[in-house]
């Protein structure tokens, strides 16, 4: 993914109605709550990092767990937004591709939800978890979700025909959303060729506005859960699991059909 890919991507999520769905949102999904719950007696006020937090959907239940809670987001209107609803809590501008202000082992446990970590591209993948790393200390917890290679043709349908008064909108947004699913068709050919274990797509976003409004195509990072686990464990992490949005753990890469994963991996000694 190039440059224009990272401007056009951080111009998504500075837009203001991407910014006003997200910062309305407080709801954990079953496997977040299940997992927090699992790790909370551990993570008792203790130094946690949770990275692209939108408008701080998670910052809430984190901040339940320890006080001692910092959140970023490479999007300013984001990180405005986090400020606005929770006056005081401690919110940085910052890309989890550099993670530099942080020191070595500042963080108990960081956290990256909503497959954020699939907005970078392969290369810049390794250089945030080689920061998380960096940040963690000794054995300590690194909770994600990612883009499931697996059931990438789930997010690539994006619905049936959509119809709007606006043909403007009528004809752009069907558009978008027809080029989406050719992309995942040709990766899902690609892929049968030769298949790498991970494969970048378009993906429609829509603009969540409440008015009808032309989304975006973005590309997204997706990854099989084989693939993911042989990465983490690359790159340094270790004790690694994987579940689907309901919380049930997948052990093999034919049952992981949902479109998100989430992981829990620990920092190797
Ligand atoms: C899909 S949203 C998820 C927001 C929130 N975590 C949630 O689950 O509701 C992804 C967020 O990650 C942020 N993000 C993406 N890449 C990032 C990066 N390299 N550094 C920091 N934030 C990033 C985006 O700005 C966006 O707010």
């Amino acid at each position: 993914m190039k440059h224009d890919h990272n401007t056009k991507i951080l111009t998504f999520y500075s837009d203001p109605d991407v910014v006003g769905y997200y910062k309305n949102d407080d709801r954990l999904i079953p496997v977040e709550a299940a997992l927090l719950a699992r790790v909370k007696e551990e993570l008792q006020n203790q130094p946690i990092l949770d990275i692209g937090i939108g408008g701080g959907r998670t910052t809430p239940h984190l901040r339940e767990i320890s006080k001692a809670y910092t959140g970023i987001d490479y999007s300013e209107a984001m990180i405005q937004a986090a400020r606005w609803r929770f006056p005081g809590v401690d919110f940085l501008t910052c890309d989890a591709r550099d993670l530099s202000r942080f020191q070595n082992g500042q963080f108990a446990a960081v956290f990256f939800f909503g497959g954020g970590i699939d907005d970078v591209s392969g290369a810049d993948r390794l250089l945030v978890l080689k920061e998380i790393r960096r940040v963690l200390r000794s054995r300590g917890i690194f909770i994600f979700s990612s883009h499931n290679l697996a059931g990438h043709f789930t997010a690539g349908r994006a619905g049936g025909l959509r119809l709007y008064g606006n043909p403007r909108i009528f004809v752009a947004d069907n558009l978008l959303r027809l080029r989406c699913w050719i992309s995942h068709c040709k990766g899902a050919l690609r892929n049968m060729i030769h298949d790498k274990g991970y494969a970048v797509f378009v993906d429609y976003d829509g603009y969540f506005a409440t008015q009808p409004k032309i989304g975006v195509v973005l590309r997204t990072h997706y990854i099989r859960r084989s693939g993911q686990i042989r990465q983490l464990i690359e790159n340094g992490f270790s004790e690694i699991e994987a579940f689907d949005p309901g919380g049930n753990i997948i052990n093999d890469d034919k049952t992981a059909k949902s479109v998100y994963l989430q992981y829990i991996a620990r920092k190797r000694e």
